[in-house]
């Protein structure tokens, strides 16, 4: 008997990177999973490249994965900015694998940018995904767990929502936002045993840490040493944390049946209390 047998998990931006981590610590655990994911997103090109992302693709290969570790997984096709989009996603979710019991909001972007010059459209799509997309995923989930009687919802935020960071005040504002939302969130729903936490990771080698390495490199410094520069230099640990490091505390929240309200940090003491 493994600690998640038989529960269904709906993990957002799940494709890559720390959500595909959780998603296979998931299924370790005996989850059945929903990965969620969007393929074009307009205006991601900051960090992207361009508005074509392939986050779906890449949900069908973390799928392939997962069916291998002998779990079921489906991969949906949703931006959590929408509305119209999270709702389905949730009734997906339930139609395909006959439940929820745990919702894991985790897409996330980022772009680099200066208060001073900082494009509308910049502040938008932070607070759009980062921001709303949380909201809109757990909206969607509520009533479902409430039937239930029992739930656990993750958020994703960052060492970011915690401690500002000169270049990234609009991704800084939505995380913060996502810390508040969460801890309000768990006052709202603890009368109907739903726990609601958050984790704040470090610094990963994601594919968000490829975009912010390339673009904060300082002139002819290779994106490697600026890296390295980076770890050295903002975590006391001085390594970087993992999608398994982020994989291993969500599922013990999601079994800390005494546990909510907290934004726990992952980040090699980047953040100390
Ligand atoms: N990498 C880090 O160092 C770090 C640190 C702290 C917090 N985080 C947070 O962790 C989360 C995951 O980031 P990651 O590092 O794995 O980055 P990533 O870019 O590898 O993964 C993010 C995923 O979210 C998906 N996504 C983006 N917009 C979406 C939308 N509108 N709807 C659905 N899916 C969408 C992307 O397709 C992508 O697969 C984010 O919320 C991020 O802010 C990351």
């Amino acid at each position: 008997m493994t600690p998640l047998d038989g529960q269904v998990a709906l993990i957002t931006g799940g494709a890559r990177g720390i959500g595909r981590g959780i998603a296979l610590a998931f299924a370790e655990a005996g989850a059945d999973i929903a990965i969620a994911e969007v393929d074009r997103l307009p205006s991601a090109s900051q960090q992207y490249g361009e508005a074509q992302i392939g986050g779906f693709a890449g949900a069908q290969q973390t799928v392939r994965e997962i069916t291998k570790l002998g779990r079921r997984a489906v991969a949906i096709q949703a931006d959590v900015s929408r509305k119209t989009e999270t709702l389905r996603m949730v009734e997906d979710t339930i139609r395909q694998l006959g439940g929820l019991d745990i919702l894991v909001c985790n897409a996330g972007v980022v772009s680099l940018s200066p208060v001073e010059t900082m494009s509308e459209e910049s502040w938008d799509i932070a607070m759009a995904v980062n921001a709303k997309g949380v909201f809109l995923s757990c909206q969607a989930a509520i009533p479902h767990l409430k039937r239930k009687g029992t739930g656990c919802i993750i958020n994703i935020a960052s060492v970011a929502g915690k401690n500002g960071a000169p270049g990234m005040a609009h991704y800084c504002a939505s995380k913060f936002a996502v810390v508040g939302f969460t801890n309000a969130l768990a006052k709202e729903l603890a009368p109907d045993n739903i726990r609601v936490n958050a984790i704040c990771p470090g610094i990963l080698r994601t594919q968000m840490w490829e975009y912010l390495a390339d673009n904060m490199k300082q002139p002819g410094e290779p994106k490697e040493d600026a890296w390295n520069r980076f770890v050295q230099m903002a975590i006391p640990l001085r390594r970087p944390q993992t999608p398994a490091d982020i994989g291993r505390l969500a599922v013990y929240l999601a079994t800390a049946e005494n546990v909510t309200g907290q934004a726990i940090n992952v980040d090699g003491g980047m953040e100390m209390h």
